[in-house]
């Protein structure tokens, strides 16, 4: 699908720019089934700056997704402050685009009706949006798959579908939760880079979730590295490399090393990956 889903949108849509979100000490907790509480997420200061890609690493479990939800306007926090645009988050946001961690496709609807749904749950003009939703899946390369109903896609065409759903809103803002995790290595590096273009040309606010560190690291303009639950922010490392970048080449870049290093060397400390298991990628100098 290169290049493809950024000239879709500008061809049609003209985005408004990235939103800011801002955390401040946000915490939450779930009641389990017993009846005991369970601390998910603890005291998470966050600023995030209109048109920033923000990347969140960290164990299964941490509150990631919980952390998302919340960004998302799904789910409420247990206590702390949470902004959108210096307003205050009561509800989904009518800006914030999601794409999930599984692609949460409607299985009886086809690909076209899925990428409109939004549009069909807003109330907005359906003719308007129907030649958008067309350009976008031909850009991913779903060209001829309008019609089909989801079972009879593979996971990754799947996944790039959820993203037209999730972008066709033009989100200031938008929350992907490990969207790329199913994928095998080929078609996650082509979507990484895809995404990559894209948000270069609309210029929104990313939150992507990742358990990829290679990925976050080559996406993101910061990492934020979560500790294990309750989540609270272990590390944040902010990545210079310049743009755009290319997969191969930007692993090979001292920067990107030290970024891995350092985000490692968090887990390591965290008892999560333990030092005789670690290869240490190649570097240029
Ligand atoms: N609705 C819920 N009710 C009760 N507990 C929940 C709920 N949602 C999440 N949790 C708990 O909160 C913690 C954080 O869950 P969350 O799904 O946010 O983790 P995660 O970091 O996204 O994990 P993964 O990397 O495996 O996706 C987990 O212990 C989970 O069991
Ligand atoms: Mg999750």
């Amino acid at each position: 699908m290169s290049a493809g889903i950024a000239g879709a949108l500008v061809m049609e849509t003209c985005f408004e720019s990235g939103v800011s979100v801002q955390l401040q000490k946000l915490s939450k907790s779930f009641e389990s089934a017993a009846g005991e509480e369970l601390s998910a997420l603890s005291e998470i200061d966050l600023r995030i700056e209109p048109g920033e890609f923000v990347a969140i690493v960290g164990p299964s479990g941490c509150g990631k997704s919980t952390l998302l939800s919340m960004i998302a306007g799904l789910e409420r926090p247990s206590t702390g402050i949470l902004r959108v645009d210096d307003e205050a988050l009561t509800g989904p946001h009518p800006r914030a685009g999601v794409v999930f961690q599984s692609d949460y496709l409607l299985p009886w609807r086809t690909i076209l009706g899925n990428v409109l749904l939004p549009i069909e749950i807003k109330g907005l003009d359906l003719n308007k949006y129907r030649s958008v939703a067309d350009e976008l899946l031909v850009q991913v390369g779903l060209s001829g798959f309008a019609s089909k109903l989801p079972f009879e896609l593979s996971g990754g065409m799947r996944q790039r579908a959820a993203i037209c759903r999730a972008i066709i809103q033009r989100p200031g803002l938008l929350l992907m939760d490990e969207p790329f995790g199913a994928l095998d290595a080929l078609t996650r590096e082509q979507m990484v880079s895809d995404l990559q273009a894209l948000w270069m040309r609309l210029g929104n606010t990313v939150v992507f979730i990742t358990h990829g560190i290679d990925e976050a690291i080559f996406l993101a303009d910061r990492v934020i590295v979560l500790s294990p639950r309750p989540g609270r922010i272990d590390l944040e490392v902010k990545i210079d490399l310049p743009r755009p970048r290319k997969w191969a080449d930007a692993h090979l870049h001292t920067q990107f090393h030290q970024a891995m290093v350092d985000i490692r060397d968090c887990f390591e400390r965290r008892g999560i990956l333990h030092a005789e298991n670690l290869e240490q990628p190649a570097v240029q100098t």
